[in-house]
């Protein structure tokens, strides 16, 4: 990609306080981007200590708070950039164990909301502003195992991590000839904030994540530092020519 070589490149990473994003951050810094970590407010005090914790190892890096689920509130913060080289879409809510025969769809909204309408608005803000650039850029999205293959009790967030995969062919589809890429990983069980929350929401839930690991062909559960390495890849220029893609991270899960 021929860039702006007067600025250093910007990697922008939404939920980023926490667990997965967190690690991506990290490894994006030490890629030689200047990073911005994005949260919701409520996490203020993590995300700023986390951004101090880089500048202190030399790196450049800033703290956006946006609701990814608002129209305005991505907006602005992606226009609020200087520049914008690699966009990853990263913030998700775990719905709650659901089932299709449940009387009730508590949760359905949210989840679509954070998860599903969240990619699409930074895909499209990312998109814009990288056209406009002129010198392409990279866009990343969290799709999931559940976005491939069901589990029992996964039925919202399951939807939702479906319908991006299928969000980052359609934009990758249509953003190629500007040289922008579009993909996403599929993380099997990552021991984050969220999988540690989710394992302790039910016995059900606990029971559901044990069998995961059981059926891997690596027994152990992934580390966020594992999908770091994967994004910092696909942010790479060597990754130029894969795009559309949704790539499993799961210690082998998904044979595909
Ligand atoms: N951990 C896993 O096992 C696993 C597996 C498959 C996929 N994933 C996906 O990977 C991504 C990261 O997961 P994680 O495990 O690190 O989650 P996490 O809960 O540890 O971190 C998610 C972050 O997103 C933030 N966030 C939530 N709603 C937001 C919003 N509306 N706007 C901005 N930020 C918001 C949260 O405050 C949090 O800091 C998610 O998309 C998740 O669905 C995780």
């Amino acid at each position: 990609m021929a860039t702006d070589s007067n600025t250093k490149k910007v990697a922008l990473v939404t939920g980023s306080a926490n667990g997965i994003g967190k690690a991506i951050v990290r490894k994006l810094a030490s890629d030689g981007y200047a990073v911005v970590i994005n949260d919701l407010e409520f996490n203020k005090e993590k995300a700023e200590a986390f951004a101090e914790e880089l500048k202190a190892q030399g790196h450049e890096a800033s703290v956006l708070f946006a609701d990814v689920s608002d129209f305005e509130q991505v907006k602005s913060m992606v226009n609020s950039l200087e520049r914008l080289d690699v966009m990853v879409a990263n913030a998700a809510v775990v719905a709650p164990v659901d089932f299709i025969t449940d009387d009730h769809i508590d949760g359905w909204q949210k989840t679509f909301d954070v998860n599903l309408k969240g990619h699409l608005l930074c895909y499209k803000f990312a998109a814009i502003k990288m056209i406009a650039q002129g010198w392409g850029g990279r866009i990343i999205g969290a799709s999931s195992i559940v976005g491939r293959k069901p589990e029992p009790g996964r039925m919202t967030y399951s939807a939702t991590k479906w319908a991006i995969r299928g969000l980052t062919q359609q934009a990758a589809y249509e953003l190629g000839k500007h040289n922008i890429t579009v993909n996403c990983y599929a993380p099997g069980l990552i021991n984050s904030e969220l999988a540690q929350q989710y394992m302790a929401s039910s016995p059900q839930a606990a029971e559901l994540m044990n069998t995961v690991i059981k059926s891997q062909a690596v027994g152990r559960i992934g580390e966020p530092e594992d999908v770091a390495q994967l994004v910092s890849f696909l942010a790479s220029e060597g990754a130029g020519f894969i795009t559309g893609q949704t790539v499993s991270i799961d210690g082998g899960i998904v044979f595909t």
